[in-house]
């Protein structure tokens, strides 16, 4: 029985609102059961086609092995262009002509990045919602508002001394959280945007960021607040990484804001051990 739109958009709110919390959510059933990415059409099949029903039936797939020969092209694809790129000008054309996420097809912008790309800060988020599918830029709505009192509150701004990206560049229909399999094709891009901005430290934005970044399981509540090193091919020495609420969380429970507020003062101890504090200082 299919769902109606309605409770797939309550479902949805409500699995976002969970992964907000750090419950882990099992996104693959939560697709299946939204129906979302529906296997391709099958090839008709022919006598001398080994699929064919004379021919000994191969072994079923697995769901996970189904999903990841499914994303084995564009991923192919989207490391070949993103190893291609050698300036962010470069990286950005490869994003904007990439045709291998399904996002794409709904989306109405791709958004990429902001922001100072010389900056030693680099937060990443979730992906586009509405108001950055609309102008095109990351973190423009309201959350996009809040982020920035965050940044400012330890001297930081996208003007001066940071550069916004996000871990998927279009908008998921319904604002649905990015699969795994969306967010594993535009890997290959967030890490060389990484490799090429070189940020010294990087900000991940919610649970999506954070479990995508760091391939862990864990949601937000139990990741921020640590710090974490990420390998990126290209650069010599692991990044440091702070996961953070989401500012759409905190939104949503501004009785957070107390840790958020102790995130950002571990983050800014770290800046000035790394001797890259911002001059201008709350
Ligand atoms: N939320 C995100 O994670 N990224 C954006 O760009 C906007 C909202």
């Amino acid at each position: 029985m299919e769902l109606s739109e309605h409770s797939k958009e309550s479902l949805r709110a409500l699995t976002a609102w969970w992964e907000d919390a750090g419950v882990s959510v099992d996104q693959k059933s939560i697709d299946r059961i939204l129906k979302v990415g529906s296997a391709p059409k099958q090839p008709a099949r022919t006598a001398s086609d080994p699929s064919s029903p004379s021919a000994p039936a191969a072994a079923p797939q697995s769901s996970s092995a189904r999903a990841k020969a499914k994303a084995e092209g564009p991923l192919t694809k989207a490391r070949a262009l993103a190893d291609g790129a050698t300036t962010l000008e470069a990286l950005r054309a490869a994003i904007e002509g990439f045709d291998g996420c399904d996002l794409k097809t709904t989306a109405s912008k791709t958004v990429i990045a902001d922001g100072n790309p010389a900056a030693d800060i680099m937060v990443i988020g979730e992906g586009p919602g509405r108001d950055e599918d609309k102008e095109g830029r990351p973190f423009v709505g309201n959350a996009g508002h809040l982020l920035d009192r965050m940044l400012a509150s330890i001297g930081l701004s996208r003007k001066e001394n940071t550069y916004i990206t996000n871990v998927n560049y279009w908008r998921p229909p319904g604002n649905r959280n990015p699969s795994e399999d969306e967010l594993a094709i535009c890997r290959p891009f967030v890490d060389k945007h990484i490799a090429l901005v070189k940020p010294k430290l990087i900000i991940a934005a919610g649970t999506v960021t954070a479990k995508s970044l760091l391939g862990v399981e864990e949601g937000i509540t139990r990741l921020r607040g640590r710090q974490f090193d990420l390998t990126v091919p290209g650069l010599s020495s692991p990044v440091p990484v702070f996961p953070i609420f989401h500012p759409a969380y905190l939104l949503r429970r501004p009785a957070e804001k107390a840790k958020a507020w102790s995130d950002l003062l571990n983050i800014l101890n770290t800046l000035e051990t790394l001797g890259i504090a911002p001059d201008k200082r709350p």
